[in-house]
């Protein structure tokens, strides 16, 4: 299976891009820190669905990268960042919301989105599949 390799150097905080994995969205966001803030604040809320702590979604020490398959787990659209309730990402074809950790909050999406296999191949260089 195809991996790729993508360069974090010139992404900003705040900021998202979308790469191509595998035939879909891939999400690269480096989170501001009130983000992060947000996402570690609600590991315990009770209206988590599929319960995964923020730290369990990112690298540690590395909080502020995000990579996440960018679909959503409902039926598959591609959900936009900024929007619903929770500060993360929102889809429009249900009104599925997502925190700013990805996981799932409200709506009728089933699953967080996806974290794909990902690794550090050195300070910026990281490598998906
Ligand atoms: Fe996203 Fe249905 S596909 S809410």
């Amino acid at each position: 299976l195809a991996s790729i390799e993508f360069d974090l150097g010139k992404v900003v905080d705040g900021q998202q891009v979308v790469l191509k994995w595998r035939g879909k969205p891939l999400f690269v966001r480096k989170r501001t820190a009130a983000e992060i803030a947000a996402a570690v604040k609600d590991d315990n809320a009770s209206n988590l669905r599929d319960p995964a702590t923020d730290s369990s979604r990112h690298k540690p020490g590395k909080p502020e990268w995000l990579v996440l398959v960018g679909t959503c787990t409902h039926l598959g659209c591609v959900p936009t960042f900024g929007g619903g309730d929770y500060g993360g990402w929102f889809c429009p074809c249900h009104g599925s919301h997502y925190d700013t950790s990805g996981r799932i909050r409200k709506g009728p999406a089933p699953k967080n989105l996806e974290v794909p296999d990902w690794a550090f191949l050195s300070d910026t260089q990281i490598k998906i599949g």
